[in-house]
């Protein structure tokens, strides 16, 4: 039984991306979780948790996401062996930025990787899915995807589950703005409208083909005019203190379009790095958080290419 430790790094995410709830995702260069494992003998063993919001989560393998994503590739393969894992979270729970999301992705990464690749990625995404869908209430592979897969990520449909990938402009340059505020997606999602109105069905149709569209044609400004959302973004609004004075902060300094970060309390802005600054749009957020009493923590990033080997 070979004892080699292997060395994964699950980036954080953005999902929704507008208007698609549920279906979007974009892979972040950074933060990243270093999910680290090993081979056992049997079972499945997490020795240590570190970094933000470690003492929030649980080491019960069969309760983290991390380990219950292990254990689904492990079966999908007929493993005859068990996994220990040490998880270093670079992205706190309750961010809006796919923290739970890359646990499981960067677990059924890991377990890819120790059963010899052998798993076709969207299955390894099916797997890091209903790990997900253990620790957050449902089943959602917007984070997952991109976590594992790189670039903009579509589901195309959950049952059958199928999964596409789009290399996102070289030029969409990312800022993240994280509030000293918590939120859960469970509780997030406690929110939301049961039935939407075929008005808003149509603006989301017509917002999510044409994002698409620009993500293919590396059109930035019409990126920009394509992330809308009139259905969960306003739900979700007053979870997140000063949403909407952060987002007008960013357009004002330069972004293509700001946006809620998933479920929150992340903001997201997009922003063409050829003509702009991403400092200059992060300070600016930042600002409206600090200036009214809250923490804020920004990262001026890029696409990502999603879990890669360190
Ligand atoms: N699509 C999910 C939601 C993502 O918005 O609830 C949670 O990170």
């Amino acid at each position: 039984m070979s004892d080699e430790w292997v060395k994964i790094a699950a980036p954080a995410t953005t999902s929704n991306i507008g208007a698609g709830f549920d279906t979007f995702g974009l892979a972040i260069h950074e933060p990243y979780d270093i999910i680290e494992g090993r081979k056992i003998p049997s079972g499945l063993v997490i020795s240590s948790i570190e970094g933000p919001g470690a003492d929030t989560i649980t080491r019960d393998p069969e309760k983290n996401s991390v380990t219950i994503a292990v254990a689904e590739v492990l079966k999908r393969c007929n493993a005859d062996f068990g996994v220990e894992v040490k998880i270093t979270k670079g992205i706190r729970p309750g961010s809006g930025m796919g923290s739970s999301g890359a646990s499981a992705a960067g677990g059924a990464y890991l377990a890819h990787i120790l059963t010899g690749e052998t798993l076709p990625l969207n299955e390894v995404v099916l797997c890091a899915a209903k790990a997900e869908g253990f620790t957050s209430g449902t089943m959602h592979a917007d984070n997952v995807a991109p976590c594992i897969l790189g670039g903009f990520t579509i589901i195309r449909s959950y049952e059958p589950f199928e999964v596409l990938r789009i290399e996102p402009p070289k030029d969409l340059g990312l800022v993240v703005a994280l509030p000293d505020v918590v939120v859960l997606t469970s509780e997030a999602r406690k929110v939301l409208p049961e039935k939407v109105p075929i008005n808003d069905l149509v603006y989301h149709v017509g917002h999510s083909t044409s994002l698409v569209y620009a993500m293919m044609t590396g059109d930035l400004a019409l990126i920009g005019r394509s992330v809308g959302d009139v259905v969960f973004e306003p739900a979700r609004k007053n979870l997140v203190p000063h949403l909407k004075e952060a987002e007008k902060a960013a357009m004002e300094h330069g972004a293509i379009v700001s946006f809620l970060g998933g479920s929150g309390p992340c903001v997201m802005a997009f922003y063409d790095k050829s003509t702009h600054k991403g400092e200059i749009i992060a300070e600016s957020v930042k600002k409206v958080f600090n200036e009214n009493g809250l923490k804020c923590d920004v990262w001026v990033t890029d696409c990502g290419t999603g879990c890669r080997r360190l």
